[in-house]
């Protein structure tokens, strides 16, 4: 069987989403589709932004973050009409599968999408925030948690010259798995996320704790999202009850850019091939994802409707290993 197929990037960019377009490209080139590039994300299906890869054109993207057909997040896909009007569109020239690799966003507007469309449709996770059910990490995840451990070794330095608190807030609007991997690599005192409810009388007695212990710093990391607020807000209210300054330091957009990691080349490869042998196996409905080392396809609805837990496990032993 050959088909054509167009690959889009939606939401968030994440490291590695090229290495996924460059394997679905040239794997699906390899087994006779023909592969078309939509720039600009779903939106890009509306404004027919829709031009024929061919192998030469996902050259030397591997090793680069970002997304080189662009992202972006559509208003006009949101509504019934715009997935109807990209359904004619899909229709009017000819595809027969679409793949997006994205977040929750994505694999919402997939779902939609499916309702009035009956050409195959695959999802890869894309996304740094690992909030996707149906694999154990998403592209890009762990190149961002490595951003960010970068950053933190550097303040660990400075904070412990000066003997300080510090409090560093990373990504996670909605999902504390950046911050629970990065708190625990650095050996934070205090981990704050959406998944964890956390009181300021909680984090004062941490605080207290670690400075009992006689550490010479202590960091606490803190999801954007978390239900306190985010590092400056709680940083003020633990200012208040400690009676020590607290630095605070809000790592932003750097943990979204880079070169990907190899752990992310491997797993985008691996993802976007899986998409293109599910395709040709006439399958569809899902997103593909890896868990326990194997390779599977969730349907969409489940990816958000069921919920990847943050390791109860290692978050008990926190405590035992801030020392
Ligand atoms: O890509 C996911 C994410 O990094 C979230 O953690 C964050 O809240 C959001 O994107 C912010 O991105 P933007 O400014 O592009 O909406």
């Amino acid at each position: 069987m050959s088909m054509r197929v167009a690959v889009l990037t939606s939401g968030g960019d994440a490291p590695a989403m090229n290495a996924a377009i460059r394997a679905i490209t040239r794997v699906g080139i390899h087994r006779n589709c023909e592969v078309f590039g939509v720039f600009g994300g779903l939106q890009g299906i509306l404004d027919e932004q829709i031009h024929e890869l061919n192998s030469r054109s996902v050259s030397r993207i591997l090793h680069r973050g970002g997304t080189f057909l662009t992202t972006g997040r559509s208003e006009e896909f949101r509504t019934e009409e715009g997935q109807k009007k990209a359904a004619k569109i899909l229709t009017d020239r000819g595809f027969d599968a679409l793949i997006a690799i994205g977040g929750d966003g994505t694999m919402h507007a997939l779902d939609a999408l499916s309702k009035h469309w009956n050409g195959f449709l695959i999802g890869l996770p894309g996304t740094i925030d690992n909030d996707l059910y149906g694999t154990d990490y998403t592209i890009g995840f762990d190149t961002a948690v490595n951003n960010a451990l970068g950053a933190l070794d550097k303040i660990r330095d400075t904070a412990e010259a000066f003997q300080r608190i510090f409090l560093v807030e990373v990504m996670g609007r909605h999902a504390g798995f950046i911050a629970f991997h990065v708190g625990v690599a650095t050996g934070a005192s205090a981990i704050l996320m959406p998944e964890t409810e956390t009181t300021i009388d909680q984090l004062v007695e941490k605080v207290k704790k670690a400075r009992a212990k006689a550490k010479t710093s202590v960091l606490v990391v803190v999801a954007e999202g978390d239900e306190l607020g985010n590092a400056d807000t709680i940083g003020k209210k633990l200012n208040e009850r400690i009676g020590e300054k607290c630095r605070v330091s809000v790592l932003g957009y750097i943990q979204r850019g880079g070169n990907p990691t190899h752990f992310d080349r491997i797993l985008a490869t691996r993802l976007g091939a899986y998409a293109i042998e599910c395709l040709l196996g006439g399958e569809s409905g899902g997103m593909v994802g890896e868990v326990g080392g194997k390779l599977i396809m969730t349907p969409f609805k489940e990816t958000w409707t069921n919920k990847k837990p943050i390791d109860q496990w290692m978050l008990g032993l926190l405590d035992e290993l801030s020392g």
